[in-house]
């Protein structure tokens, strides 16, 4: 029923606003206020406008890398104590020759904050950010991002780049990888956890580091998944969907947000006071300060928002954007635009207040070279402690997509394996994309993962995957035509007992720059499975790739599939240990798989139109294609284990009247042989809402382990935080009247009861 009875409207506008425990890092900023006073009483105007200005390096380690007029600019400025930050210095020693200019040499001497993409690990890579969401173990995430802010710390970083909290809902999209998937409520809380990890309890710690939540907002759903296209969303999805994780950020205390490259419903995010001023720093009462993405102020001209670099400044910066990434507007046209009374120098001193805060905050004015100790750079990057942590993480990432007749484990002795395929072989592309600091070729492999048992294992390419070296600022080629090395897989797959195939993506296959209209398995490979399934069908497919892919070949015939992802540095012994069960897989996707690129955007929570059902007799009149089933070939949610699970005593009880509470309980027991972890997920529709609600919406989960023929009891509490929703004028509101709640593995999960609130 839609119920637009106001009285009975429940509107928790005032618990967004001061409900919600807002507590930034930066609230406590207060011990810094006296001292950012004094110190910017002492600031000229252009030197608080430095500070709003930075720059990527443009020096190698003993020099300036050229003399040409953009890198003398840049250098000029930093010896006047023009240049607040800089982006990707890394390394003891490089970050302390920046660091020693602009404390030694500069009028003020006010130090530099280092800021850098540590996207998934620094050195040590952990897996993919899309693969680690696939653990839904929060506690495994928070401790991988730590690892991170250890290493980048340790090589002189003080700020990374991350999380990306952009929710996606389009495989085509590159950047898929670099996110959490698609839903809200596990997006907010791994962009929680993850900034915990970097974060941690003491900013001025030598092992933590400031985060950034980006791309603020929105950046995720261009349009047909191709990286910095428009954005067209309407309130309901924006406020529903687009803003929960970044609002989960501000209220774990980020340390600062980066806008993004996208146009939001014709504005673009970067000149975006809606967003900016309004929402972060209005509603949410964000301390910390933005960053423009790469360039992204003067990207506004080819928007065509503005005509001029002036009014871009002027646009940014009222908009709330605090700090220009590599434009160099701000540091050529503000301090005129002030002069000429076009812009309000307060506007600057608050965004140059919020930047120095962090600046006190991480300790750099006490000691601004206390990131640069090359013994513990030398201790630290590369740890063993880090390849163990990055290798737990690594295979909680797995998910096993199907296994059929038990194909795995693999028996540990008296196989004979065919191992097929380029990426089997590859130390560069399972440390996925988007790995500045990374050393290229120091993945382990599946081959060398492999060897650690005793089965006889017999590799072949089969295809090879790339055409040429793969670039990081480059197109990856992908082979299209020479198939020379099939034979010579047939051939071994023939003589084996079970054929190991890892295919999929390079690594610099996806990431920034990176959509594709085809999620097919890229070049020959869907060819080379197919030509060794007519040798041997006892095929395990293992997947590597960085965002979903369309197999519904495979699928249908390929009796094991893994997904694997781009796993990082300890890839192929994490694969290797849930190939054998020395891992029981407990990984559910975080994103749907679809069975055709025509279906993407494909995603569980869609809406149900207004003819979700087929009227039968083949009437075509409603909502969906005469070619393809309108459901995933994977959902959201999905993910199997050497064992098996049961659930039932599925209850409900309902004490909201009295109480505002939805008590859901559910016994789980593993039904198996082998002891297993399930990961139990509650979901619920609103049957009926003032603004329609999706067909069902992820409010809790649970990880459990459990050994053969245990039994465990879960329990989830349903509260106004998880029954409500944003209405189209962001006010969070609950409304009365009917709800089904889910229980079960998956957003496919079957056992339902229904409940009522008033
Ligand atoms: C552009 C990307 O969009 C952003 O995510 C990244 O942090 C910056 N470049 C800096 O490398």
């Amino acid at each position: 029923m839609r119920n637009l009875n106001v009285a009975l409207i429940v509107i928790l506008f005032v618990y967004v606003l001061t409900g919600c425990s807002n507590k930034s890092k930066l609230d406590d900023a207060s011990e810094y206020d006296d001292k950012v006073a004094t110190l910017m009483k002492k600031m000229t105007l252009r030197e608080k406008i430095g500070q709003m200005n930075q720059y990527s390096s443009f020096m190698n380690a003993t020099g300036p890398v050229s003399k040409d007029d953009y890198t003398k600019k840049k250098y000029d400025h930093l010896k006047e104590g023009l240049v607040g930050s800089m982006l990707n210095v890394r390394g003891v020693d490089q970050v302390l020759r920046f660091q020693k200019i602009a404390v030694e040499e500069t009028r003020l001497g006010i130090p530099l904050i280092f800021g850098f993409d540590v996207i998934h690990g620094y050195r040590t890579q952990s897996p993919i950010p899309l693969a680690e969401a696939a653990s839904w173990d929060l506690e495994a995430i928070k401790k991988s991002a730590q690892v991170a802010a250890t290493e980048a710390a340790a090589a002189g970083i003080n700020w990374t780049f991350a999380p990306m909290v952009d929710i996606a809902r389009d495989a085509r999209w590159g950047r898929i990888m670099e996110g959490a998937g698609e839903d809200t409520y596990l997006g907010s809380l791994i962009a929680k956890a993850r900034i915990e990890g970097f974060q941690g309890d003491d900013l001025s710690a030598t092992n933590t580091i400031a985060a950034c939540a980006k791309h603020f907002a929105a950046y995720g759903f261009a349009e047909a998944g191709r990286d910095y296209n428009t954005v067209d969303i309407g309130a309901s999805t924006l406020y529903n969907i687009v803003l929960p994780p970044f609002k989960s950020a501000v209220d774990v205390g980020v340390c600062t947000f980066m806008n993004s490259f996208n146009v939001l419903n014709g504005v673009p995010a970067t000149g975006n006071a809606f967003l900016q001023r309004d929402i972060l720093k209005g509603k949410w009462g964000f301390k910390g300060y933005v960053v423009s993405d790469w360039e992204s102020i003067k990207e506004m001209l080819a928007h065509g928002f503005v005509q001029d670099k002036q009014t871009a400044a002027i646009a940014a910066l009222q908009a709330g954007c605090d700090m220009d990434m590599e434009a160099q507007i701000y540091i050529d046209k503000l301090e005129d635009l002030v002069k000429a009374g076009k812009v309000d120098e307060a506007l600057i001193d608050d965004a140059v207040k919020r930047i120095l805060t962090l600046k006190y905050e991480l300790g750099l004015f006490d000691n601004p070279y206390k990131y640069c100790d090359a013994n513990r750079e030398k201790e630290l990057i590369g740890a063993k402690v880090h390849h163990n942590a990055v290798l737990d993480m690594a295979k909680k990432s797995i998910v096993l997509l199907k296994n059929e007749n038990n194909l795995l484990p693999l028996k540990k002795k008296g196989l004979k394996i065919a191992l097929i395929g380029d990426l089997a072989d590859d130390k560069y592309s399972p440390l996925g994309s988007w790995r500045l600091a990374s050393d290229d070729e120091e993945a382990v492999s599946v081959v060398e993962g492999l060897k650690v048992y005793d089965n006889t294992v017999k590799f072949a390419q089969g295809v090879r995957l790339m055409d040429e070296e793969p670039e990081f600022f480059k197109e990856t080629k992908i082979n299209l035509t020479d198939r020379s090395g099939i034979a010579k897989a047939k051939n071994i797959a023939k003589k084996s007992d079970v054929v190991l195939m890892v295919l999929g993506e390079p690594g610099f296959l996806t990431g920034e720059g990176r959509s594709r209209t085809s999620l097919n398995l890229p070049g020959l490979q869907e060819e080379l499975l197919k030509e060794v399934y007519g040798v041997n069908k006892n095929i395990v497919l293992i997947l590597m790739n960085g965002r979903p892919l369309t197999i519904p070949w495979a699928a249908e015939n390929v009796p094991a599939i893994l997904e694997t992802w781009h796993l990082g540095s300890q890839s192929g012994n994490a694969i290797a240990q849930v190939l054998y069960g020395d891992y029981n897989p407990s990984g559910k996707l975080p994103i749907s798989f679809p069975r055709s690129v025509g279906q993407v955007p494909i995603y569980y929570n869609h809406y149900s139109t207004g003819r979700p059902t087929s009227p039968g007799n083949d009437v075509v009149f409603w909502s969906h294609y005469i070619d393809e089933s309108n459901k995933p070939l994977y959902p959201f949610g999905y993910g199997l284990s050497y064992t098996t699970f049961e659930y039932k005593d599925f209850k409900v009880t309902n004490t909201y009247d009295t109480d505002k509470k939805v008590n859901v309980t559910v016994t789980i027991t593993n039904t198996g042989e082998l002891k297993g972890k399930e990961v139990a997920q509650l979901y619920i529709r609103d049957l009926a809402g003032s603004v329609v609600r999706p067909v069902k919406e992820l409010k809790g989960f649970e990880m459990i382990e459990l050994n053969p023929g245990e039994s465990k009891t879960i329990s989830f509490l349903l509260t106004d935080k998880e029954l409500g929703f944003y209405d189209n004028d962001y006010n969070y509101v609950v409304e009365p009247g009917e709800f089904n709640v889910w229980v079960g593995g998956s957003s496919d999960a079957k056992l339902m009861k229904s409940f009522k609130i008033k």
